[in-house]
């Protein structure tokens, strides 16, 4: 969306004409949302800018077949290295020396897919934030083999789609999420141990700390699945760290299908 909306040409990629109509349809509504605020004086030039953006945008479910006329290949499919290497083999077949690939994995090392494909030098790491029409935040990730070229470009297209990059080294969680998710746990923690509701642990964090939303809020905004998946990741890598200790809590509403706000519960309900 927000690539299209900055005058690229995108091709959306995703497994079926299914996924896709419901992607479509939410960038659709994402778009009027963003350009009400926009335009809000210029209803027309507004119908326009949306005009102009969907038609940047078109769509597939055969990556392989798309990817021979692409210049920056954006990765966001699940957070499975082994799936992800498979993907990025496959593309790098088909694709042209010089486009350059890029994750937007919240916890994997991007070192590890890059050395998937034949382009270790054209291979870096672009994470943007949740919701990203609003977020204007990209953490552009260099690995050792990351040649200057390919950053400089990552974070040209990063200016170029309207956000501010900031780089950071292939580490866990970059500069966000291992700020936050360590702390978004603590949270759960603190409320596991009946030290206060969850409730009033977000409205703290809110008028306390002038954070959007209180962790609670932001756990279900984010996905309880995807960070428990980080959180684990972590775990595994560095057991003995506390602020990487997997939470009963946050484990128990996986389990249940409570993954926060896409099911309609999470810590909170949702209608
Ligand atoms: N598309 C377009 N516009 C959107 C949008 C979307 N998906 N979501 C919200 N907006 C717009 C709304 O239209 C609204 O615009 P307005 O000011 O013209 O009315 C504006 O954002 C504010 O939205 P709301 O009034 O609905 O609600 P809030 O004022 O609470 O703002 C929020 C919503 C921007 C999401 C704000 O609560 C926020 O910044 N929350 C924190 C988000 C955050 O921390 N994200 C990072 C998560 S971590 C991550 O993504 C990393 C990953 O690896 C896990």
């Amino acid at each position: 969306q927000v690539a299209a909306a900055s005058g690229h040409t995108v091709v959306l990629v995703d497994q079926s004409d299914e996924i896709l109509k419901k992607s479509t349809k939410g960038i659709e509504e994402s778009l009027k949302r963003v350009t009400k605020k926009k335009f809000a004086d210029k209803p027309e030039a507004g119908a326009e800018f949306i005009k102009k953006t969907l038609k940047n945008l078109t769509t597939s479910t055969d990556a392989a077949s798309v990817v021979h006329s692409t210049d920056l290949v954006i990765e966001a499919i699940v957070e499975n290295l082994e799936v992800k290497n498979e993907l990025f083999k496959t593309l790098d077949k088909f694709a042209p020396e010089h486009t350059i690939f890029a994750s937007n994995t919240s916890s994997l090392q991007i070192t590890k897919m890059a050395n998937a494909t034949t382009r270790q030098d054209r291979f870096g790491g672009l994470h943007f934030f949740n919701p990203v029409p609003m977020m204007k935040l990209v953490e552009v990730i260099k690995t050792p083999m990351t040649s200057q070229k390919t950053f400089e470009s990552l974070v040209d297209f990063s200016k170029a789609v309207g956000k501010s990059p900031v780089s950071c080294k292939d580490t866990p969680g970059f500069i966000v999420n291992r700020l936050l998710v360590p702390y978004m746990m603590e949270a759960v923690r603190l409320f596991e141990r009946g030290d206060a509701s969850k409730e009033d642990i977000d409205v703290a964090m809110k008028l306390g700390a002038g954070y959007p939303m209180g962790p609670f809020e932001l756990l279900d905004y984010v996905g309880l699945d995807t960070s428990k998946y980080i959180i684990d990741g972590w775990h595994a890598l560095e057991p003995n760290n506390p602020l990487f200790a997997p939470s009963p809590l946050l484990n128990k509403l996986v389990e249940e299908k409570k993954l926060g706000k896409k099911t309609g519960e999470g810590f909170y309900k949702y209608k």
